[in-house]
């Protein structure tokens, strides 16, 4: 398939270099920034009546959005967490001899929009004519600085270019912000104040009380501006006016011909997750003075310095192929900027900051997929947050599956969610799509073997573990015939088909999950004999009872195969569809979600993303290779990828099973699916939770890097094109440098202590500082 590209390719940089409001909505998410606490869409800062998708969010502030279906079902969540659109800062509008600056009706001269990933930067400039036969220069800078994580700035810029002019300009904060996704059309904020002093101008509003089990919300957003013409700064030329929900500070001035006007515009966003209500306007006033007092150079510089130490850990080179290059600085840019780690109530939503699509909740994508990028680019108590984020959900969970008719402390954790609650409202999904509880348990033993830290299961993971076993044991279906355990009635991660019995996937993590939590139980009361017992008294934890169960149930459990074709068995009856490939689907009827009815979808044979690959990428070693392969090359065959979080696992078990051109073809599908909107709906958001698949597309795939107990593995190969390509990982509080090359891979430990590591299967030493190189066939 050949796919436009939308943006010019840098190494470094997104550029657009034409303006066409076609993409407008595309560049909106492309070019997004964030903090990791908040982050918005590329919207302009000038008025633009043209189709735009106004986004500027805040991390864990949301609405309970009443449930929409059409047959309400028992079990069904109330509500769905919506990330929520909040007031926004960055609006500047501009009117030139009384004409407004609207950049939908300008003629545009010149445009150029650049996203500077090195340093965390928004760039836009642009030469228009207006109506009036004015021509302006317009430059922004823009970014939210990941110093002050409240705080965002924007220097903005108007020359005009061939005419003296009177110009009025309103750098405002607006509070009438709506979610298109909301479901009834419900405003979700109301105005609590908007005041005005010599530092500046601050709104305060809050989310509408519902009758929710879930907190209100207040925010405070501030701005504080500065004009200067020439440089110059020009003192008591602005006055300030509310207009509707809007605080506007406006400022008359004339310029002459070629003459620059430069406002400085610092402004703030504080949100009673951090802050008390009663005094959250004072807060906001104390943040803004902060930062203005920093200075917008000062606050730049601070931002530049962060983003710098972050790309020495997390970045990737590859010589050779620039576009690859752009793509995987672009889907690492996204995660940095999507979660940085610091806050355990924070996570990654499948949109990030770019979108409301999704609702910005957790899904089962934090831990199946982002996890690994975050253990190995960034320190230990990052992916540990993401860990203590499910335990702190925990009750909520055991609320979830009570409410669903499970007891005795089962977990069933949701599969959308912002507080534990389950948030998706379809009953496929919210009662059959169990297999996430396998993703979080799987989570805790990912972060355990790559970190070492063993005491997280002594004192937060083994009361997850117990949680999730007890709900495969009640969740399991003892055949009177088959005498074997069933698990009835499910989703698996292949979201083309519904209410299946036995899916693999999901009866082989129940399975893996009961005896993880059995050997960690072991492990706990060997070395915790004390907090063992303390925990068990206060789950009641019935050890004889409960443990002969689970053996039962892992030596018990029903997992389908198919002996004519030598393969796993998706679920019960795959077989028995029509089995055609993907080949056999017209190329004018991909993809099937947008052309076929649902029905047609579900009988096919088609499939969504990974689902019994995605079983053979996380269990790999419990198969050997051939059986890998038969099974990749017969699910491969019937996968459509309709997911974003597809291609990126069927890359890494095709480089597994050396399809190195499968593997790359796979990657290209994962690397580059925003920038080239390659499924067409990049106008939404991004897919910020698969872009960690692109970096184990890279590191797990094409290095094969692989992590357990006795240490860490490669087994390289690299895309035949590429020259060369080279990443960073964090080990156990070592930072080492891994090359690959055609031919040589190259190890460098550059600090901490790592004693060996295994490459091709042999096992070499690790010193620092010096250079490991090994030859490759
Ligand atoms: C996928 C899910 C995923 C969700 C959010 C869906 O299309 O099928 O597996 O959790 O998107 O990324």
């Amino acid at each position: 398939m050949t796919i436009s590209q939308l943006f010019d390719v840098h190494e470094w940089h997104i550029i657009e270099s034409t303006f066409d409001a076609n993409r407008h909505k595309i560049a909106e998410s492309i070019f997004s920034i964030g903090n990791g606490h908040m982050g918005q869409r590329a919207n302009f800062e000038e008025t633009y009546s043209g189709k735009t998708l106004s986004g500027n969010y805040i991390g864990g502030v949301f609405y309970p959005d009443k449930t929409r279906v059409g047959w309400w079902k028992n079990g069904y969540p109330d509500y769905f967490a919506k990330v929520l659109n909040a007031p926004n800062w960055i609006g500047i509008d501009i009117y030139i001899n009384r004409e407004k600056c609207d950049l939908a009706k300008v003629a545009f001269i010149s445009f150029k929009r650049v996203l500077n990933m090195k340093e965390g930067t928004l760039h836009k400039t642009c030469e228009v004519e207006l109506a009036n036969k004015i021509r302006l220069l317009l430059s922004s800078t823009r970014f939210v600085s990941m110093h002050m994580v409240e705080v965002g700035a924007i220097e903005y810029c108007i020359t005009p270019l061939n005419a003296d002019c009177s110009i009025q300009i309103e750098s405002y904060i607006n509070s009438d912000v709506h979610n298109e996704d909301a479901n009834y059309n419900d405003q979700f904020w109301e105005s609590v104040s908007q005041n005005y002093s010599n530092n500046g101008a601050v709104a305060v509003d809050r989310t509408k009380k519902t009758q929710y089990d879930v907190p209100q919300f207040t925010v405070a957003t501030g701005m504080h501006n500065q004009f200067f013409i020439q440089n110059k700064k020009q003192s008591g030329i602005s006055t300030f006016s509310k207009k509707g929900l809007r605080i506007i500070e406006k400022a008359e001035l004339k310029l002459q011909q070629q003459q620059t006007c430069k406002i400085i515009k610092i402004a703030t966003q504080v949100s009673s997750l951090n802050h008390e209500e009663k005094t959250i306007e004072q807060a906001a006033y104390t943040v803004l003075e902060k930062a203005v007092e920093t200075g917008y150079k000062q606050l730049l510089k601070n931002h530049i310095a962060i983003w710098a130490d972050k790309w020495k850990l997390c970045d990737i080179t590859i010589k050779g192929d620039t576009k690859a290059q752009q793509g995987i600085r672009f889907n690492i840019f996204q995660l940095q900027q999507t979660y940085t780690g610091n806050d355990s109530r924070l996570n990654i939503g499948p949109k990030g900051f770019t979108g409301e699509k999704y609702g910005g909740s957790t899904h089962w994508d934090t831990e199946a997929f982002c996890l690994s990028f975050y253990l190995a680019t960034s320190p230990e108590t990052v992916a540990k947050n993401l860990l203590l984020y499910r335990y702190k959900q925990l009750d909520r969970a055991i609320k979830n599956a009570e409410k669903l008719g499970f007891s005795n402390g089962a977990a069933l954790y949701p599969m959308v969610t912002m507080t534990g609650d389950e948030c998706h409202n379809e009953w496929e999904i919210t009662f059959e799509e169990i297999h996430r509880n396998g993703a979080i348990a799987y989570a805790i033993y990912n972060y355990v073997n790559y970190t070492g830290d063993k005491s997280y299961l002594v004192e937060y993971g083994l009361e997850v573990l117990i949680a999730i076993a007890r709900f495969w044991t009640q969740r399991v279906t003892l055949s009177p015939t088959k005498r074997k355990y069933m698990i009835l009635g499910v989703t698996g991660p292949n979201e083309y088909e519904n209410n299946v019995n036995n899916n693999w996937y999901t009866n082989y993590f129940a399975r893996w999950c009961l005896q993880y939590t059995l050997e960690t139980i072991s492990w706990v009361k060997r070395v915790a004999n004390q907090e063992f017992t303390e925990l068990s008294h206060r789950i009641a934890f019935d050890e004889n009872y409960e443990v002969i169960r689970w053996t039962d149930i892992i030596k018990n459990m029903y997992l389908p195969e198919d002996v004519t074709y030598d393969i796993i068995l998706q679920q019960d009856g795959y077989l028995d569809k029509d089995l055609s490939t993907v080949h056999d689907i017209p190329a004018n009827q991909r993809p099937i979600n947008q052309h076929w009815s649902w029905d047609r979808i579900l009988r096919s044979c088609y499939i969504k993303q990974a689902d019994v690959v995605q079983g053979l990428y996380v269990f790999e070693s419990d198969f050997d290779i051939e059986t890998i392969t038969r099974n990749f090359n017969f699910y491969e065959a019937r996968c459509v990828h309709e997911s974003s979080l597809s291609p990126c696992i069927h890359s890494v078990v095709a480089s597994k099973i050396g399809n190195a051109d499968k593997a790359y073809e796979l990657y290209l599908r994962t690397a580059r699916l925003d920038l080239d909107d390659y499924n067409k709906e990049a106008h939404e958001g991004l897919h910020i939770t698969s872009m960690a698949g692109t970096w184990l597309a890279i590191v797990q795939g094409f290095a094969g890097l692989r992590w357990n107990q006795y240490g860490l593995s490669l087994n390289p190969q690299i895309p035949k094109h590429w020259k060369s390509f080279s990443f960073k990982i964090i080990y156990r509080g070592a930072l080492i440098t891994i090359t690959i090359k055609a031919k040589k891979a190259t190890i460098l430990l550059e600090s901490g202590f790592v004693s060996h590591i295994t490459v091709c299967n042999q096992k070499y030493s690790l010193q620092v500082g010096s250079e490991l190189h090994i030859n490759l066939q």
